[in-house]
């Protein structure tokens, strides 16, 4: 298993899906973290699981607030700072869904992905690199299996994770020097909120979930443990060699091709 122990990590959208299973996973693992999102509710209810999987009270701190805002950006990074005394990994993990094709897509909702998708994970990366120079730390960007491959009718969400392992790798070249790793994990569909809240009806989640059996190579869907875990890995010294690189938790979605 990999050690966070005593490790300090940032995990945005922490209130939901892959980021709280991520925040219980970290807390197995022995990490003290910073937990936001914007629901203050379901942010409890993550800080209240990581409790019960291992990490003491005092050593979570909730930041509420959009991810997208930059105040709310400087405050988690000095909190932390100010907190904790160190940040040694960062997960870049809120993140937003949608349909739509190049002839239907609003920009409003294009701009509105790339902000929380792709601007906000810049950003943050930027105000942590000097405390990620001080530890060696780790960035951990959560990207799509639409970033490695192509699908229509999901233009605006397929473009923003496409920048988001662009910005994996370009900043761990950038980061090398200092000992910083960068990377991506890319996952296939985990049956989570995401797609309700991307305008999903419930008939319409299960027919997608059917229909995954067999866009999965491995003939099912993943699970936030599976990720998060994966996450977990790449965020410790188990994986001290690695960085830049694009780690598929997909079933085998990404090695597929239509025959
Ligand atoms: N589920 C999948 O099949 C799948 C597959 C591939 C990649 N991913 C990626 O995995 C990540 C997590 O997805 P998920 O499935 O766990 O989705 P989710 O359950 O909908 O969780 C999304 C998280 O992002 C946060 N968030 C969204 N907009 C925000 C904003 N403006 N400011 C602050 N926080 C914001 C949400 O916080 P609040 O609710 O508190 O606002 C929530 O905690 C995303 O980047 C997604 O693209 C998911």
């Amino acid at each position: 298993m990999p050690d966070l122990r005593g490790k300090v990590a940032i995990i945005t959208g922490a209130s939901s899906g892959i980021g709280r299973g991520t925040a219980v996973e970290f807390a197995l693992l022995g990490a003290h973290m910073t937990l936001t999102g914007r629901n203050q509710e379901n942010l409890q209810a993550t800080a209240k699981a990581s409790v019960e999987a291992g990490t003491p009270e005092d050593k979570i701190l909730v930041v509420t607030g959009d991810i997208c805002n930059d105040e709310l950006r400087k405050n988690l990074v000095d909190q932390t700072a100010q907190k904790f005394g160190r940040i040694d990994v960062l997960v870049n993990n809120a993140g937003i869904f949608t349909f739509g094709s190049i002839e239907t897509t609003d920009m409003a909702v294009y701009d509105k992905m790339m902000d929380v998708n792709v601007r906000s994970a810049v950003r943050l990366t930027q105000l942590c690199v000097p405390h990620l120079t001080k530890t060696k730390g780790a960035v951990v960007n959560v990207s799509s299996i639409n970033g490695v491959r192509s699908m229509s009718g999901c233009l605006a969400y397929s473009l923003s994770k496409v920048a988001l392992d662009q910005l994996t790798r370009c900043v761990a070249l950038e980061l090398a020097s200092k000992q910083i790793r960068v990377n991506s994990v890319n996952p296939g569909v985990i049956p989570k909120d995401i797609f309700k809240r991307g305008g999903m009806t419930d008939e319409e989640i299960v027919q997608l979930m059917e229909h995954c059996k067999s866009t999965h190579a491995l003939g099912r869907v993943g699970e936030v443990s599976e990720v998060a875990k994966t996450i977990a890995f790449l965020a410790s010294s188990d994986a001290s060699f690695i960085t830049g690189a694009q780690v598929p938790v997909d079933g085998g979605k990404h090695a597929m091709c239509p025959r």
